[in-house]
């Protein structure tokens, strides 16, 4: 694992933002900067780090592990679902097949936690789903559930849909659909059955899917984005989930949601107004707690490439044969 120092020399270089004025117009998303080059996309992952849908400060290293880790599951799963990745030519970027973004979040659940947990004890239905009286939170699904979203404009927050209303909706195709639906549960039980094996839960993630045509002119789904990183999943440790889970306690999770509550218990702050400063201290520990994550996850050590990762993101684009 790389050391505390190195995480802390990398402070000063973290990648906030970056423009490739070459390259056309910037389309910027919370985490990545992205441009669209002919049928190509090329996605820049940042080291920005969002909760509550604010950015709030770079985290040493964590674009280059969320493509590590979203790369490592794109070559696992290739055999489910094509995915858009055509290159990386370097550990921030991704080359990637420039698709029609479906505009529906891909939610799949495998335990009432999160926003389903508090839709759920407020007795609201999930995605149009009604569940039954009497579950616990964190308690685990018989068979996961399929809760999409519709994807919000800019700072905004995404509004649950259920699948009769995409279905009646002209946001996808309903035979697209129906592919996507299949691949998505078996994406979570791929990733599940994986997970397992390092000693963890895969609780519950966000798939974004996208349609290509081919040569034929038909219509087919392609896996875009990113695919179970920290910052599209929950993670939660195997071994002490049913012991606290009986007792009523919130499980060890090996995701993002230690920041959260860094920000509320420390800060009381929930996403209104301006996000506090978060100290190098904290920066430095973030990245430490992505680094093992990123390990435990894909089962390898992460290398990390310390350096001046936007000089290198130029100089890398600037020679790339498009
Ligand atoms: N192959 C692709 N073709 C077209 N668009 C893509 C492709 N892969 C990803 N995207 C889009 O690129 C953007 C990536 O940026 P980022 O991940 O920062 O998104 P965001 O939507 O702001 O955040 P979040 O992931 O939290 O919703 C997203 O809008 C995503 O839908
Ligand atoms: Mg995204």
């Amino acid at each position: 694992m790389l050391s505390r120092e190195t995480v802390a020399s990398q402070l000063s270089h973290t990648l906030s933002e970056i423009d490739i004025p070459n390259l056309g117009k910037k389309i910027s998303g919370k985490v990545r900067d992205s441009y669209v080059v002919g049928a190509k996309r090329v996605l820049i992952t940042s080291d920005r780090l969002s909760a509550f849908d604010k950015i709030l400060t770079t985290i040493p290293f964590k674009g280059q592990l969320l493509n590590a880790m979203t790369a490592h599951w794109f070559e696992q799963t290739k055999d489910i679902i094509e995915n858009h990745i055509i290159d990386v030519p370097h550990p921030n970027i991704f080359i990637a097949r420039q698709v029609e973004i479906i505009p529906i979040e891909v939610v799949v659940r495998g335990y009432l936690t999160g926003s389903a947990w508090r839709d759920y004890q407020a007795g609201k239905a999930i995605s149009g789903i009604t569940l039954p009286k009497g579950l616990k939170k964190s308690q685990r699904f018989d068979t996961p559930l399929l809760t999409p979203s519709t994807k919000a404009e800019q700072g905004e927050h995404d509004m649950p849909i259920s699948e009769e209303a995409i279905l009646q909706s002209d946001l996808v195709d309903p035979g697209l659909w129906e592919q996507v639906r299949d691949a998505a549960l078996k994406l979570f039980a791929f990733g599940t059955k994986k997970a397992a094996e390092r000693g963890l839960i895969l609780v519950d993630t966000k798939y974004e899917f996208g349609t290509s045509v081919n040569e034929r002119g038909e219509r087919f789904i392609v896996l875009a984005d990113e695919i179970h990183t920290q910052d599209s999943s929950r993670y939660w440790m195997s071994n002490t989930y049913q012991e606290r889970f009986e007792a009523g306690e919130d499980p060890h999770m090996l995701d993002k949601e230690f920041v959260r509550r860094h920000l509320m218990q420390k800060f009381d702050y929930m996403g209104d107004g301006e996000p506090p400063v978060l100290s190098d201290e904290f920066r430095i520990d973030t990245a430490l707690r992505y680094i093992e994550a990123c390990e435990t996850i894909t089962g390898t050590p992460f290398e990390g490439r310390p350096g001046d990762t936007a000089s290198e993101i130029r100089e890398v684009l600037a020679n790339y044969s498009f």
